[in-house]
């Protein structure tokens, strides 16, 4: 156990803490102590987005490859918003496709109103925006 780690005990019912184990076994974790971590963690996350801090997003779309428009579009919003948007992996995925993960950092309601421009941009076939700690937590 680390120095600045402390242990304490949780009450539960049993057939709740039977239905917890039966979930984090199944998303691969190797005790209790790591997914309550990771809960509390989110619980924290959830916090800060509706707290509008600072938070990092990471969107990810998809996107014809021959809409020369929407190309030009999804390169005016990253210069327009380059502080925000910290970086970008462009994957071309087929013949037509590209899948794009926009990576973003600032206050949460400012990287959701530009993802929502971005995911709203004809052409754009699917998008989706996830949210992370922006430091380290
Ligand atoms: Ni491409």
């Amino acid at each position: 156990m680390a120095k600045d780690t402390k242990r304490f005990g949780v009450s539960l019912p049993k057939g709740l803490l039977k239905k917890f184990d039966k979930k984090i076994q199944n998303e691969g974790y190797n005790n209790r102590s790591e997914a309550i971590r990771d809960l509390i963690r989110d619980s924290f996350l959830e916090d800060k987005i509706a707290d509008d801090q600072e938070v990092a997003g990471t969107l990810t779309i998809i996107f014809d490859h021959d809409s020369g428009e929407l190309s030009h579009q999804l390169e005016s919003i990253q210069h327009e918003y380059y502080q925000k948007i910290i970086s970008k992996l462009h994957i071309h995925l087929d013949q037509t496709h590209c899948l794009e993960v926009i990576v973003l950092k600032g206050k949460s309601k400012k990287v959701k109103a530009i993802a929502k421009k971005i995911i709203t941009l004809r052409g754009v076939k699917h998008g989706k925006l996830t949210f992370s700690y922006s430091g380290h937590k």
